[in-house]
């Protein structure tokens, strides 16, 4: 349907305009995102699109949207937060004690709106209390899609994105805004995030990381891109770091080298200590 010559005339405008690869991603992931966009705006063929694309130089950023879906949920899947809280952040919050440090960094790469920021901030804060215990957390989280940062900074949210979240932490945690309608992210939650832009197929790796989260991003990614992706994880991660992935991906044979299973279901595991 696509040829490959549309194919590069596209990838080529959105690397110039918005410095973004698209041959980053899975072919059948971009086909059938554009085709979403084309049938939103009636077309039949890329031919046609192509043209709107020449007169309107704004659709290159609708066709972005359509591609980083942006789809996310505070808490999606409940049985991988169980987990991560038992056996991801548990043992690190011993495991620093024990040595005396007090610092914890955690990157949550793909990080969309927020939730999964957010989630990560709310699970600590339960966890170790409002002040944290005396521990400097620190949670990175970036996203190729600069609108989807800008959304996340303000953390508001339609209530019905907080299907998922348990009252008591609504209450404890978010406040409603009468002027927007939406549940807002208390400074207390907000506080210890940072969110940049940033792809994870490009840019430097953020360095001296605890835990990685990079859930549901690599699902879209070419397979070779994902080994490259999964290098720089290993790099970013301090000596036994963890990375969760998302509940329905899974870790390319290849990088079992890098990484050990911790827990399969809920898609953890760990930074192996003599990869290379
Ligand atoms: C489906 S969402 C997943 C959000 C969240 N991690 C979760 O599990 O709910 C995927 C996110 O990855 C982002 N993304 C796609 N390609 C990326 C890249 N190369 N670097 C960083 N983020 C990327 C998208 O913009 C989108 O916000």
């Amino acid at each position: 349907m696509v040829s490959r010559l549309d194919y590069n005339y596209l990838r080529s405008l959105m690397l110039r305009y918005l410095g973004i690869d698209i041959s980053i991603y899975k072919v059948q992931f971009i086909y059938r995102r554009l085709i979403a966009r084309m049938r939103a705006l009636n077309l039949n063929s890329i031919e046609e699109y192509i043209v709107v694309l020449k007169r309107n130089p704004q659709e290159l950023s609708y066709l972005l949207d359509n591609m980083t879906i942006n789809v996310s949920q505070f808490f999606r899947d409940p049985h991988v937060w169980r987990a991560v809280r038992e056996e991801v952040f548990k043992p690190i919050i011993d495991y620093k004690r024990s040595r005396g440090r007090r610092v914890i960094r955690i990157w949550s790469a793909g990080c969309a709106r927020g939730e999964e920021p957010y989630t990560i901030s709310m699970i600590l804060h339960e966890l170790l209390g409002p002040t944290l215990n005396g521990l400097t957390v620190t949670i990175l989280a970036t996203d190729i899609d600069p609108n989807a940062i800008e959304a996340a900074k303000l953390g508001g949210y339609d209530p019905k994105s907080l299907a998922t979240v348990p009252p008591s932490l609504i209450r404890k945690y978010f406040y409603y805004d009468n002027m927007t309608g939406k549940y807002v992210v208390k400074d207390t939650i907000k506080r210890i995030v940072k969110f940049k832009v940033h792809d994870v197929t490009r840019h430097p790796p953020i360095t001296l990381v605890d835990v990685i989260f990079c859930r549901y991003l690599l699902i879209y990614i070419a397979k070779d891109v994902q080994l490259t992706v999964l290098s720089n994880f290993y790099r970013a991660l301090s000596s036994g770091g963890y990375l969760v992935l998302g509940a329905s991906e899974f870790l390319p044979e290849k990088a079992y080298s890098m990484f050990e299973t911790v827990n399969l279901r809920a898609r953890i595991y760990r930074k192996r200590l003599n990869a290379d």
